[in-house]
């Protein structure tokens, strides 16, 4: 008698339907009822981390490369848990971007790699575009951990997470998004998956930090913390991303904290059961008060565990059923 995938290692715990999409190379791509499908799978992978023996082989004998042109933390260090978690073979190829053509970097480690035959690549690359453009070289699953100021498609999927399982919902809440706006990848895929679920979102930026157009993805934009603050549901931060901004960024840090630093006084004017938001890395005084990224709203480190869950999720729905050991 067949036993149901919930019993078994042969999929995400739980029935769920195949995922249709070879690869996850933007939020952009997806349906809504895709978004949900991957939420609903991260939330069953939550569990496997939490149990002693963090092990649910669906992907016994797939090999997964993660190749990282940019430094990274938590997103590698994430994709490589997860893919072990899940009885995968992972290498780490972390790369320094070489001053040779882009494109053909790219190109040439895309073919060597394919020849290793991987089931899937994770790539994160400073170009945008870098990821898609790879994607075509190789006859594998792709997952963009973040090209560029482009897309950072599991970024926004473990923050629907977290959000989701602090709030109990995501559609109807209101989500102010602070900071470095114009260069963030973490902003593009919040904003899309956002706005797919309902949400109404705000960015807050100085004006020099608003690119062009962003009005037609956020649904509010402002330049004053304390209005756009006002009654929201879920406050997340972000880093000035000095590495994507040529040196011109603001004036003082100082200033900055002042005008946009995250404090008990600013985040006062959200709701009071508002949660705080970070994806990392944080720059403690600079965007955000240490006492706040510290304190009981905070839910930064539980968007780290999540990023474990969402990546087992990802990886499971994108390596076909009927193509595991
Ligand atoms: C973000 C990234 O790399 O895009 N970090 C992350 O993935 N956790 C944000 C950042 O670098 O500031």
């Amino acid at each position: 008698m067949a036993q149901k995938a919930s019993n078994t290692a042969t999929g995400t715990p739980g029935d769920f339907p195949p995922f249709n999409q070879r690869h996850l190379l933007s939020i952009a791509d997806l349906q809504q009822h895709e978004i949900i499908d991957l939420l609903d799978r991260a939330e069953r992978m939550v569990p496997v981390s939490r149990q002693e023996r963090k092990i649910h082989a669906t992907l016994t004998g797939k090999t997964q490369i993660n190749l990282f042109f940019e430094p990274s933390t938590r997103t590698q260090g994430s994709f490589e848990i997860a893919g072990k978690r899940l009885g995968a073979l992972v290498m780490n190829m972390s790369v320094k971007s070489s001053s040779v053509s882009k494109g053909e970097t790219l190109v040439d480690t895309a073919t060597t790699l394919n020849a290793m035959r991987p089931d899937v690549i994770v790539v994160r690359h400073a170009a945008a575009g870098a990821v898609e453009l790879l994607s075509q070289k190789v006859g594998c699953a792709v997952i963009n951990a973040g090209d560029g100021a482009h897309e950072h498609p599991t970024q926004a999927l473990l923050d629907a997470l977290t959000i989701r399982r602090n709030k109990g919902r995501i559609s109807g809440l209101t989500v102010a998004i602070c900071g470095d706006i114009g260069n963030s990848r973490v902003v593009r895929s919040n904003l899309l998956l956002l706005g797919a679920l309902n949400v109404r979102t705000r960015v807050i930026a100085p004006r020099n930090l608003l690119p062009a157009g962003i009005e037609h993805l956020a649904t509010e934009v402002f330049t004053d913390m304390r209005e756009g603050l006002k009654d929201v549901d879920v406050v997340m931060m972000l880093r000035l991303q000095h590495e994507r901004a040529n040196g011109r960024m603001i004036p003082s840090v100082r200033e900055y904290y002042h005008f946009y630093g995250l404090d008990a006084e600013k985040l006062a004017f959200a709701r009071p059961n508002a949660i705080v938001m970070h994806p990392g890395p944080m720059n403690r005084g600079v965007e955000i008060d240490p006492a706040i990224a510290d304190g009981n709203r905070s839910v930064i480190t539980e968007q780290v565990e999540m990023g474990v869950a969402v990546r087992m999720a990802v990886l499971d729905a994108l390596l076909p059923a009927g193509d595991k050991a």
